[in-house]
């Protein structure tokens, strides 16, 4: 499938636009030239719509897990591609995400572009991350048959470079100073901003040529202990290295908090995605950046420049 020629007229549809990676998502999407935006939201009220608005994306009302199949065709209709950065449980990230995919298809759409962003969750066992194991399901159930004209994607590209993940990994505590992490500090972890990951899904999304499976892409790969260093060059201030344990006791850990609490997930994810940072097991397969040479993709340490950690 060609993308249309006409001024405006290759239509991506965003699932999840009102998120933080879909709002850079449309705004990536809208810097190539005639692209039209249907984002779809769940409550057209709420004020993060109102900047999507403003940019002139078209707005369609949807709940992604109470949808009709009606309105799902309705919400894809005319769709180059669809892409999800929806975040949710398995009723979202398996389920609806099924749903929306084979709506795509039906539609005539070229491909589905999957909430993953995330580093290489097939290469990890079941059960290491909960996030892991539903985003794994749904590319199973949603892979085509050999030879089928539409795509099923999973951009991959690491952890985000940016404090807030880093904070919410218990990896990085900026106003203490101290940088914490599980292992020897020494596996090589794959890093990317949220901008860069935006921009990578954006061209993938309106990509001509076909587009592989796993779309690895990264910004940069170091261990969390050169991290450490890199930033510390950056602020000029020295951190705190804190050695939580080992691999192993980082999956004691994690039993005993699910044990205790396990309807709260915040108290053991953190700890099964450091499982996964530290592990070695999900780092990227062969980087595709160079599909996309007018993106260059910004390393750690201009990551940490441009005030993202
Ligand atoms: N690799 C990394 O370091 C890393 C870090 C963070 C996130 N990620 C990944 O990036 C992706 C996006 O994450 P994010 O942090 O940008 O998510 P987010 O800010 O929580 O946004 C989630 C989006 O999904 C929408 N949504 C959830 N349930 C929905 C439903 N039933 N119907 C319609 N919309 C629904 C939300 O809509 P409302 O606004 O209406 O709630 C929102 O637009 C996820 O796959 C996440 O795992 C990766």
């Amino acid at each position: 499938m060609k993308r249309s020629s006409s001024p405006s007229d290759t239509l991506v549809v965003v699932a999840g636009a009102t998120g933080r990676l879909g709002r850079l998502l449309v705004d990536s999407l809208l810097a190539h030239p005639g692209v039209t935006v249907r984002a779809l939201v769940r409550d057209p009220d709420d004020p993060k719509v109102e900047g999507l608005v403003r940019e002139g994306v078209e707005l369609a009302g949807f709940d992604a897990v109470a949808a009709s199949d009606e309105a799902r065709a309705e919400v894809v209709r005319g769709a180059y591609s669809v892409v999800s950065a929806l975040q949710g449980g398995p009723e979202v990230i398996v389920d609806a995400q099924l749903s929306l995919m084979r709506a795509a298809k039906r539609a005539g759409a070229r491909r589905f572009i999957a909430s993953a962003y995330s580093f290489d969750f097939f290469s990890l066992p079941e059960g290491v991350n909960l996030n892991s194991d539903w985003r794994r399901a749904f590319a199973v159930q949603a892979r085509p048959e050999p030879g089928d004209a539409f795509e099923v994607v999973h951009v991959m590209q690491g952890i985000f470079a940016d404090a807030f993940v880093l904070g919410f990994l218990g990896a990085l505590d900026a106003e203490r100073g101290v940088v914490r992490y599980w292992g020897d500090g020494t596996t090589p972890i794959d890093w990317t901003t949220w901008e860069d990951t935006a921009r990578f899904t954006a061209a993938a999304a309106l990509d001509e040529r076909p587009v592989p499976e796993r779309l690895y892409v990264r910004g940069d790969r170091m261990d969390i202990l050169t991290f450490a260093r890199t930033w510390e060059q950056a602020h000029g201030r020295t951190v705190t290295r804190e050695r939580l344990g080992s691999l192993e006791e980082l999956a004691q850990e994690i039993e005993r908090r699910m044990a205790a609490e396990p309807r709260n997930m915040m108290a053991w994810l953190p700890l099964m995605y450091a499982r996964g940072m530290y592990g070695g097991k999900a780092l990227l397969g062969p980087v595709l950046n160079a599909r996309y040479p007018e993106i260059q993709a910004e390393t750690v340490a201009q990551a940490i420049a441009h005030g993202a950690v």
